[in-house]
């Protein structure tokens, strides 16, 4: 066993210590979307502080726990406040907690985040289903040793956020008559908003969104055989896009806004899992 899985093994451990249920679906809640931790009948809190080699959540508006119950029956696992790479973690710490929650028994992740629109035709408040993602600004999660244990040293990422996820995602929508964008997300590292000139060139490349979190998640769980399913809260036009200067006040206020509508579709997603 390598050092990495040593490590991951220990918080696994502890966390199913005290976690009281085998969770099948692991959702991570990004800036502002905290709350969304209500719709859960919670069964057990996991404060990441308490978990041997976890990194903390420093990010204002992440409050840096596991929340355990189930939503609709299904037995979660409720990731409030992640890790940032801008945090000063490097990325194997950074996606620690995904793959702990594989590690716990998490089969699909739920990714959300708040990200600034590309496309034009979003508004603030929208909320975009990831259909691809671009993450070749940041560094690749899985660089250095391969742990064989968990996944192969090359995986494939033609299909990673899950087509049956996101039809079901969309048959959600539709059913609960929340509008549903769909798009591409873009991560970058942050933690500066993005110039005006550097919005035009992700709009170049093929994004209609971009953030600071969730693609690096995306690949270890793909890296691990998690079926992977991404949402975007759009909290603003991106920077050039938006008349006004980007400020994070208004990032959350907009995310808390949306998140009682992305409460309710991936409620509906998780009961038809
Ligand atoms: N850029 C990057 N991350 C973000 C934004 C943005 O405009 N809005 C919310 N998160």
């Amino acid at each position: 066993m390598t050092e990495m899985t040593e490590k991951l093994n220990r918080a696994a451990e502890y966390i199913k210590a005290h976690a009281g249920l085998v969770p099948e679906v692991g959702i991570v809640l990004g800036s502002g979307l905290g709350d969304l931790a209500d719709r859960a009948e919670v069964s057990s809190i996991v404060d990441y502080a308490d978990i041997p080699e976890f990194p903390r959540s420093t990010a204002e508006g992440h409050k840096g726990r596991f929340v355990f119950g189930r939503i609709g029956g299904t037995p979660v696992v409720i990731m409030q406040g992640r890790v940032h790479y801008y945090e000063g973690y490097d990325m194997q710490q950074v996606i620690m907690p995904t793959r702990v929650m594989a590690l716990i028994g998490v089969k699909t992740l739920l990714l959300t985040n708040a990200s600034g629109g590309i496309d034009r035709s979003f508004g603030a408040g929208d909320l975009m289903l990831l259909t691809d993602h671009i993450a070749a600004f940041v560094p690749n999660p899985l660089i250095g040793k391969n742990p064989d244990e968990l996944g192969t040293r090359f995986p494939d990422m033609s299909e990673v956020y899950d087509l049956g996820l996101r039809e079901k995602s969309l048959a959600a929508a539709d059913k609960l008559g929340i509008e549903l964008r769909q798009g591409v997300y873009c991560q970058l590292t942050g933690p500066s908003y993005e110039t005006p000139a550097e919005v035009r060139m992700l709009d170049m490349l093929g994004a209609d969104a971009v953030g600071m979190s969730t693609a690096v998640e995306a690949i270890a769980a793909r890296h691990m055989g998690l079926k992977v399913c991404g949402v975007s809260v759009v909290t603003n036009p991106a920077s050039g896009i938006s008349e006004t200067p980007l400020d994070h006040e208004e990032v959350k206020v907009q995310a808390a806004a949306a998140a009682v509508r992305l409460g309710q579709l991936l409620e509906e997603l998780i009961k038809n899992i």
